[in-house]
């Protein structure tokens, strides 16, 4: 009795929320229907692999009965598994809600652009990863507030069409909102791409499904979406980093607290002094709410974040920055502090990746650093080429996947001068 009336406040509260925005988004489309099959209870279900660590990844999956065992079998020839790693499980319940068994098992050392055929819990068919480049080039593709609607689907057949090496999500995966089940369609959704590819994400606003005094946020998300948070030295799953292939990769959190005070300021500090721009030349930031953005949606909303954070990624000479919760495309010059510095980072928002709520179309007027924007749903690509080149480019899902509706040449910092290569240091600092 009383776990229904909980569930009514806030199935309540969530349709609050969907329409709080003042702002009309066209077009959506229906949320997608998941037609029910049968699956024995240890089949593993929504498979997703992550980057974990130097020549390592992360498999996850999840199996309905809790006895399953959390090994992988691996090897690089269908059928022949060379190799086994034993992992860990975890599970979670949600008010009435019950997970399924969560597993988490490392796979590596495995070599780099190499497919690698693997199996989970013995059971189930067989899926293929690749695995990234150990050098450039290497080829990104970026998606925010994916969600799980017909638009979500075209833009996962889009972003399926073009050759990638890892995906980047800034945050806003399932749009579950409280109804736990949508997790798991939204694995299933995914699943073709995130069990062949690296997933590379972090959260934003509708992972926090927090109730006051009930349920901390991220809880789900982190037990279904575990990043390399160890593996780069971080104590929470909110905020990380990866290398890839001479690019440093950060990801952090927009609803953790960024204060000078707070751990994620601490370990970003720390983390950016360990940025070797002769290993990594290239230095890519991700989290959700941006901070360069004249959409009228979620105007200001980042500001607090950036007068803490952008200050450190000024100093350490971060080339691109790339958020979501905008539901619109909008690509800046370099900048700093609000204006044009050929020594800050491009700002990028894309997210527009399809969920139900539709698009932001309403706008500021230009601001002179504001290149292109657009509200249509898309995908983008960045192909970083070499230690100084880096071709960017946003897809519309309206046309067919070749076409480039924004492009850009990106050249790195390093290559322009404002990182000073021999100490590391970035120039504005002497
Ligand atoms: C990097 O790539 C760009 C674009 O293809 C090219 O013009 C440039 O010469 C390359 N630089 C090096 C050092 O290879
Ligand atoms: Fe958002």
């Amino acid at each position: 009795m009383e776990g229904k009336v909980i569930l009514m406040l806030l199935l309540f509260v969530s349709i609050i929320s969907t329409f709080r925005a003042d702002y009309v988004r066209p077009q959506p489309r229906e949320t997608l229907h998941f037609p029910w099959s049968f699956k024995s209870s240890s089949q593993p279900l929504q498979v997703h692999v992550s980057l974990a660590g130097d020549e390592h990844m992360r498999v996850t999956w999840i199996t309905n009965d809790h006895s399953a065992p959390s090994y992988v079998e691996y090897g690089t020839s269908p059928g022949e598994y060379t190799s086994v790693s034993q992992g860990e499980s975890t599970s979670y319940s949600y008010m009435l809600y019950k997970s399924g068994k969560i597993h988490h098992t490392v796979i590596g050392p495995l070599k780099a652009g190499t497919v690698y055929y693997y199996r989970c819990g013995g059971e189930g068919s067989e899926f293929q990863l690749k695995t990234p480049p150990s050098q450039l080039p290497i080829t990104f593709s970026v998606a925010g507030d994916l969600g799980q609607s017909g638009w979500t689907k075209s833009t996962l057949e889009h972003i399926d069409l073009c050759k990638y090496d890892v995906h980047l999500l800034p945050g806003d995966l399932s749009y579950a909102d409280y109804l736990q089940h949508r997790w798991d369609t939204f694995g299933e959704l995914v699943e073709p791409l995130a069990s062949a590819r690296p997933w590379m994400v972090t959260e934003g606003n509708h992972e926090k499904e927090d109730i006051f005094l009930f349920k901390a946020p991220f809880d789900s998300y982190n037990a279904r979406w575990k990043m390399p948070f160890e593996e780069s030295g971080s104590s929470s799953n909110l905020y990380y980093s990866f290398e890839v292939a001479g690019t440093h990769v950060i990801m952090l959190g927009s609803y953790t607290d960024y204060d000078e005070s707070s751990y994620q300021y601490a370990w970003l500090k720390a983390d950016l002094a360990k940025v070797d721009r002769e290993r990594t030349p290239w230095l890519v930031v991700l989290f959700h709410v941006p901070w360069y953005n004249s959409n009228k949606a979620h105007q200001g909303e980042g500001a607090g974040m950036m007068a803490v954070i952008e200050p450190l990624l000024y100093a350490a000479g971060a080339d691109i920055v790339i958020a979501g919760h905008v539901h619109a495309y909008e690509r800046s010059k370099r900048v700093n502090a609000g204006k044009s510095d050929p020594c800050g980072a491009v700002h990028i928002t894309i997210g527009d990746g399809g969920n139900r709520e539709g698009l932001a179309h309403k706008y500021n007027s230009q601001p002179e650093w504001s290149i292109f924007r657009e509200a249509s749903f898309g995908h983008g690509e960045l192909n970083i080429v070499n230690s100084t080149h880096a071709f960017w480019s946003w897809h519309r899902n309206d046309d067919d996947e070749p076409v480039k509706s924004d492009q850009a040449w990106i050249t790195s910092l390093v290559g322009s001068g404002c990182v000073a290569e021999k100490n590391h240091q970035p120039k504005n600092f002497r």
